[in-house]
């Protein structure tokens, strides 16, 4: 019966060519093309605007030097490619950077998921001490309001807006933009290409010793909080305090893998190769070889999408003086 309406499909052309999709193993596919938005926080291009600039503003942080971007570099892949980011005063904090690409599909934010939102997520790094290190919200709107901002937050958001809960508002709008398709897996999803023989068999393998349990569906991440025993971080603990929480972290999705060492959420491992390795070892028992190995990365190199086109914005200054940066 399945069969018969997928051969019905296949020949009004609603499904991918059959070299593809039959050598698809069982949940994979192309990235979604609808990302989720709250209901109060519609994905406007009027937010979005505001948010980039918000997300490339160095007047969110004391010195006047960090923004979003300084951490989540988007023209890297929006990370740093630095084991620990670097911050207020040259502080690096405790864990990497992970990337904000493609954020607006995880089930959580950060590594111990203790931001259910992107709105929640990006009230933090302002006032974390070792990152933006505002003193406190009213702080950060000061500070927006002295660089001009006022009448485009009225634009956006209505009369006397310029608030905290609004600049959160608004660069996660823009963070829902930053999604990244047509990897040349997805092309091959889609029979529209082709991924080399080793990716292929990479595919294959980690469908078949199990990465997929985890690393499920077209995200490549279950969105689930699993125990990762490895490391001196005490994850998902370190939020609930419950001793069954501990090393437990998100899934990481595989989405641009390849453009993001170093990985893990201590940035110990080096290499991709390393992490597939410690991962075989520490969440399967299993040793991979050296082909298995390069064959896996082969194919997580093919999850690697399109960035979002992204034009620097402008953003509102004074004029004749600076802002009074702090120390
Ligand atoms: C000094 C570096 C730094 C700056 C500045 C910074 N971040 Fe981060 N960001 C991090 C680190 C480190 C983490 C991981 C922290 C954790 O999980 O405990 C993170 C996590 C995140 C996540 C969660 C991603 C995921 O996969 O769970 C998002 C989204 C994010 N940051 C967005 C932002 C936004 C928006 C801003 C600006 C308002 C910002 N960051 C500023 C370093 C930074
Ligand atoms: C039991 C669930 C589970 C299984 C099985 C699993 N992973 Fe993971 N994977 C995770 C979790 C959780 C993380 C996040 C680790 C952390 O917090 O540092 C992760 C992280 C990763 C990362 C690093 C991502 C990053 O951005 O730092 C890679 C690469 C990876 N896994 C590949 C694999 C491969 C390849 C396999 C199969 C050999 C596999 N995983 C099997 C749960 C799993």
């Amino acid at each position: 019966m399945k069969s018969t309406i997928t051969a019905a499909l296949l020949s009004l052309g609603m499904l991918a060519t059959p070299a593809a999709a039959g050598n698809l193993p069982e949940g994979m596919g192309p990235l979604p093309t609808s990302v989720p938005a709250p209901a109060d926080n519609p994905t406007t291009p009027e937010r979005v605007e505001l948010g980039k600039k918000l997300y490339f503003e160095p007047a969110l942080s004391k010195s006047g030097h960090f923004s979003c971007n300084s951490c989540h570099n988007l023209a890297t892949w929006g990370v740093d490619n630095q084991r620990f980011s670097i911050g207020h005063k040259w502080q690096r904090g405790g864990r990497n950077a992970p990337t904000v690409l493609n954020a607006a599909f995880w089930s959580k934010q950060f590594w111990d998921g203790r931001a259910p939102l992107l709105e929640d997520q990006a009230k933090g790094p302002p006032l974390n001490p070792v990152e933006m290190a505002m003193d406190s919200e009213a702080d950060a709107v000061s500070r927006l309001t002295e660089a001009g901002y006022t009448p485009l937050f009225d634009k956006v958001f209505g009369k006397n807006s310029l608030n905290y809960d609004n600049i959160a508002k608004a660069i996660a709008a823009f963070e829902r933009t930053l999604i990244t398709p047509n990897a040349p897996f997805d092309r091959f999803a889609r029979g529209e290409g082709d991924i080399p023989a080793a990716a292929k068999r990479g595919m294959k393998k980690v469908a078949e010793i199990g990465c997929t349990s985890c690393h499920a569906g077209p995200l490549f991440t279950s969105n689930e909080f699993v125990r990762f025993d490895y490391g001196s971080d005490h994850g998902l603990k370190s939020v609930t305090g419950r001793k069954e929480d501990d090393h437990v972290f998100r899934v990481q999705s595989w989405r641009n893998v390849a453009m993001t060492a170093p990985y893990f959420h201590d940035g110990s491992a080096a290499t991709l190769q390393e992490a597939v390795a410690t991962m075989a070892r520490v969440q399967l028992g299993i040793r991979l070889g050296k082909r298995d190995i390069d064959d896996i990365v082969a194919f997580l190199e093919t999850l690697t999408g399109e960035m979002p086109g992204i034009t620097l914005p402008v953003l509102p200054r004074p004029s004749g003086h600076a802002l009074p940066w702090k120390e």
